[in-house]
């Protein structure tokens, strides 16, 4: 098991590796590969689930997508992304979403979209012994206030609010922060200033560790950022075997003898 200890002590002697997972088989191999730490994303809305944004996808869902991912991990440390308007509102809904996630479905941390709202929350949290990882720079939740997903951090006014942000959660007790979409330069400074572990998502080679979407990093999605590199084709994998699949049933040579069960020894039934 991985703890929020190992993984900082990883950091800054060796890359730290998360990927994405939403379902029991999909864990069990990114576990097998020894992937650091299963981000149980909110991305599974658009990676799995058909929608176009993370808004969408509730507390309900994201737990149904935890325990599948919990169950089927033996080594690697589980973290819920927590959805939209499940934290942030009011601090007892966020403790209670949050708790849900290590309590009943075996977590062993949580994810935070953060900004000015979540530096309490955080220091809340930690107290309570939930674990969280901090999530700055963009942060897709806020799809309809960007009206897209920008890059974040590209002036020196935004780029010093992450700065200040990542150190405010960071005091609050936040074990990592994951930076998406940043200048690397920005991600480079703000690693360099405090002393957690940095994860980035299109925020260059600087940070301690990175992370993808599974689907775009094996090739299962229909569009993937450009920050996003494909290691495998999983997709064409997929496709050609459906239509091997397909073609074997109109062709009549599937199922084979070998595919048939004994005939049972009956008399003809009438
Ligand atoms: O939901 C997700 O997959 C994420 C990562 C991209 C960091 O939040
Ligand atoms: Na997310």
């Amino acid at each position: 098991m991985t703890s929020v200890r190992d993984l900082q002590a990883k950091a800054g002697t060796e890359p730290i590796t998360m990927l994405t997972a939403y379902d029991a088989p999909t864990a069990a191999i990114v576990d097998d590969a020894g992937v650091d730490v299963i981000l149980v994303g909110d991305s599974v809305a658009n990676a799995a689930l058909g929608y176009e944004t993370t808004v969408p996808v509730d507390v309900d869902v994201m737990a149904h997508h935890v325990g599948a991912v919990t169950r089927a991990t033996e080594e690697a440390m589980v973290v819920a992304d927590m959805p939209f308007l499940s934290y942030g509102a009011d601090e007892a809904t966020g403790i209670e979403n949050a708790g849900r996630m290590l309590q009943q479905e075996d977590a062993d941390a949580v994810k935070l979209e953060c900004g000015p709202h979540t530096v309490d929350l955080t220091r809340r949290l930690v107290e309570l012994g939930i674990p969280v990882m901090a999530h700055l720079g963009l942060t897709p939740q806020h799809v309809n206030q960007y009206g897209g997903y920008p890059r974040q951090g590209t002036d020196q006014e935004s780029a010093e609010r992450i700065l200040e942000l990542a150190r405010e959660h960071e005091d609050a007790g936040a074990f990592s922060l994951v930076l998406e979409h940043v200048p690397s330069n920005v991600a480079a400074e703000v690693t360099d200033a405090i002393d957690i572990p940095t994860i980035g998502i299109g925020a260059g080679p600087d940070c301690d560790g990175q992370v993808l979407v599974f689907h775009d990093a094996v090739g299962m999605s229909e569009w993937s950022p450009s920050f996003a590199k494909q290691f495998g084709d999983v997709k064409g994998e997929m496709e050609s075997a459906v239509s091997d699949y397909v073609e074997a049933v109109e062709s009549e040579s599937f199922p084979a003898e070998e595919h048939s069960h004994e005939q049972a020894d009956l008399d003809e039934l009438y």
